[in-house]
């Protein structure tokens, strides 16, 4: 094992372009750590470190953040065997797709259009178009300070609607193994296909900045639906506004800062609240603290 001191580290690093939100001033400590023993190797000098894949799913504030954060987006190795692939924790969703599809084998289709990375995409239990992580995973490579490094099957992952049993637990997925069908190239890139063209249709393209889905769908219920019903399409504040074509999204089409989302995800929650009496749950995550105002909402949106 090499010394942290080797581990690429870049200081107050503007991340701003690295998030697909295009927004987010400096962090103190970004790692970049290449396998998942460098990780592991961060994590235990700075216990404290915060992990992200590629930034996709997360708001980081424009006022920055003084803490330690963890880049996984160079773990990214991917390895077949036979119907398995077992895949880093930083490998992108659209990458891992088209990998399996090389391999004729499906199940990672959905994941065409999700510009997150495997890590986080376990965490969350990502899904669309019917597909899920949890229909797929066979295990998933867990660590924690206490326990190490450790392996969880898919039963163990306790998997729900955008949950796993790491929300509970201060556990981070290092990497996970996939069981995939054998299908037809040609079956398994149609599909693909069809979710991007969905995708297209229905949500942002990456080059307007956005990150996903802005809150959980209810139980029952879609947010989209319940957001468009209150009329917030093409609500503005600051440089960001409601997507037109879809309630559950915000763009960035004007420079936006973290400060301008977060006041606008209040009005969207608030006016949820109040018409329909539901507590919208935030999808993304949010890394800041450093501001009042973003710290005062955030009180409000991540309640629970
Ligand atoms: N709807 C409206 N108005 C809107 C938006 C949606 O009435 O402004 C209605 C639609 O007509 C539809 C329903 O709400 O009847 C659901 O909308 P949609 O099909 O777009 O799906 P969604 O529930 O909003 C979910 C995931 C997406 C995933 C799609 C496709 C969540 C929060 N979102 O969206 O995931 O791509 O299904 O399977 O579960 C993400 O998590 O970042 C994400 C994009």
């Amino acid at each position: 094992m090499h010394n942290i001191t080797n581990i690429e580290l870049k200081e107050n690093f503007c991340i701003k372009n690295m998030t697909t939100f295009k927004i987010g001033g400096e962090i103190a400590k970004v790692y970049f750590p290449k396998s998942e023993f460098e990780c592991v190797e961060i994590l235990e000098k700075e216990p404290n470190a915060k992990v992200f894949g590629n930034f996709s799913n997360t708001l980081v504030s424009s006022y920055g953040c003084s803490g330690t954060v963890i880049s996984t987006s160079k773990i990214d190795n991917i390895i077949f065997e036979d119907t398995r692939v077992i895949a880093g924790c930083g490998v992108k969703g659209p990458m891992l797709a088209k990998a399996a599809a090389e391999h004729g084998l499906s199940g990672l289709e959905f994941m065409i259009g999700f510009p997150g990375s495997v890590g986080g995409e376990v965490y969350m239990n990502a899904s669309a178009h019917g597909q899920a992580i949890s229909d797929v995973l066979e295990s998933a490579t867990l660590y924690t300070d206490n326990e190490g490094f450790f392996r969880f099957s898919n039963d163990e992952m306790q998997f729900a609607y955008r949950k796993s049993i790491c929300h509970d637990n201060p556990y981070i997925v290092l990497g996970a193994e996939f069981n995939l069908k054998k299908k037809p190239v040609e079956e398994i890139q149609a599909k693909m296909n069809e979710n991007l063209a969905f995708r297209k249709s229905h949500q942002p393209m990456m080059t307007l900045g956005n990150a996903g889905s802005i809150f959980k769908n209810p139980k029952g219920d879609s947010a989209g639906r319940l957001l468009d019903a209150c009329g917030v399409k093409g609500l503005r504040s600051g440089g960001v506004k409601v997507w037109e074509n879809h309630a559950n999204f915000i763009v960035n089409d004007a420079n936006g800062t973290s400060t301008d989302v977060l006041e606008l995800m209040l009005q969207m929650y608030t006016r949820v609240k109040e018409r329909f009496n539901i507590e919208l749950e935030p999808e993304i995550k949010f890394l800041g603290g450093n501001n009042l105002r973003e710290v005062e909402i955030c009180k409000i949106l991540y309640q629970k």
